[in-house]
């Protein structure tokens, strides 16, 4: 149902990767220790690890929250009838792939029942890795949820999201990203009506801050303009249904309460938003343009050193300036596998057929690029300074072959014909006559 009434406005602390600290009450945050004999306000004290106890402090991450019933105040757990569509996996294909966008339903559907699974690249046990859903929803959760599989990076595409997590609300709108840790509870109000988005689901190290390099300290995403909810909370006695992903399932239980009753927290463990229309994008100002990488939002190391588990990677508005160069994304293939979705507008490497709310994979050694009718404008243009506008494309680029899920293979978005739009490329070879061959 539309929601006509304006949200109201959330007010949020800024930063990345802080010790934040919240109160919605004055005196719900112990003072001088964590987890004192009785609280000041009666509340229970519960710690909420991201990382092993033992990791080096400058990675670890955990928060300390002060609430009304303890999580552990809970029945157990019924794996559910109704599971996410397309969690099989389907066979494994080298080829280019690419799916038009995915409808919102008709029937209700909320967060939850509106995802699908579309690419892996192992299974949700492995303390590395991806899985990518894409999201539609036409109903607020009427129950909260949290996934041990892993962290959710949250890219809606169109409809604004209210996120109710146990940390305190976010809202979150197309060309904002939000990043969910594992295991924190949350509900998704839709605040536009309806919804649809993309989400990676992040097995392996949580999301930071790229290194900079020779970059220096400013640039890219900036941790000032990352925003991390204060604290608030429901003191609810209605009884509210718990649902989990573990190993890829769903189940369910029945809590006496809301989970949403965290009075204070502390710490780093925390979900944050981001507004990639901030992002400081650098490119250019010579010629040729340097590898995508130089987009990274965030990234996820794996064991591998320099090889990122997951880069979020975006394509935003931008000058083109470079002389004597071929300016759209040149024909490339790389070891790293690159699923794209497209938020807004149209992506500068592709003249038709990659569309907002769809998707496309090329997994590793796959060769793409421009498609003709974009190579062909781009080695005839005018090489004026050029300014990309209306246009938010982004990359989940990962270190293991995204495997499609059968879903995704057999589902009625895939397209028949991607490989066409590079079919019968002109041969516009040339050979010089050489002082040799005179
Ligand atoms: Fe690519």
């Amino acid at each position: 149902m539309l929601n006509t009434s304006a949200p109201e406005a959330l007010r949020y602390q800024s930063g990345f990767g802080n010790h934040f600290s919240s109160e919605a009450v004055p005196g719900g945050l112990p003072v001088g220790q964590n987890s004192p004999q009785r609280h000041p306000l009666g509340l229970y004290t519960e710690q909420f690890s991201g990382t092993a106890f033992t990791f080096p402090r400058a990675e670890a991450r955990r928060a300390w929250l002060y609430r009304i019933h303890p999580s552990a105040a809970h029945p157990a757990f019924q794996r559910l009838e109704r599971q996410i569509s397309g969690q099989q996996q389907g066979p494994v294909t080298p080829n280019r792939l690419r799916w038009n966008a995915f409808d919102v339903p008709v029937e209700p559907t909320d967060f939850i029942d509106g995802l699908i699974a579309l690419a892996s690249t192992s299974a949700a046990d492995q303390a590395e890795g991806v899985s990518v859903y894409v999201y539609t929803a036409n109903q607020s959760m009427q129950r909260a949820f949290f996934n041990a599989d892993g962290e959710w990076l949250i890219v809606p595409q169109q409809g604004r999201l209210r996120l109710i997590t146990e940390l305190g609300r976010l809202d979150i709108e197309p060309q904002e990203i939000a990043v969910i840790p594992r295991g924190l509870k949350f509900r998704v109000d839709l605040l536009d009506g309806q919804a649809r988005g993309y989400i990676c689901e992040n097995h392996g190290c949580a999301l930071r801050l790229p290194d900079l390099g020779p970059i220096g300290s400013n640039g890219l995403a900036n941790p000032r303009d990352f925003q991390v909810p204060v604290a608030h909370f429901e003191n609810d006695p209605t009884p509210t249904v718990l649902m989990q992903k573990f190993l890829g399932e769903l189940w369910a239980t029945q809590l006496a309460h809301t989970p949403f009753d965290v009075v204070a927290w502390h710490g780093n463990n925390v979900p944050y938003k981001y507004d990639l229309r901030v992002f400081n994008t650098l490119g250019t100002v010579s010629y040729d343009h340097p590898d995508p990488s130089i987009f990274t939002v965030l990234t996820s190391p794996s064991a591998i050193h320099g090889q990122a588990n997951v880069d979020f990677v975006i394509f935003p508005p931008r000058w083109m300036v470079a002389e004597n160069t071929f300016r759209p994304p040149w024909f490339h293939r790389n070891l790293m596998n690159e699923f794209m979705g497209l938020i807004d507008g149209a992506y500068d490497a592709k003249a038709e057929g990659f569309m907002p709310g769809g998707a496309s994979l090329h997994n590793c050694m796959s060769a793409h690029g421009p498609d003709n009718a974009t190579a062909e404008k781009a080695m005839a243009a005018d090489l004026k300074p050029h300014k990309i506008e209306q246009t938010m494309a982004f990359m989940f680029e990962t270190g293991k072959v995204l495997r499609p899920s059968r879903h995704a293979l057999e589902c009625p978005q895939l397209q028949s014909d991607y490989d066409a739009c590079w079919d019968g490329i002109a041969n516009t070879f040339k050979p010089f006559e050489t002082d040799s061959q005179r």
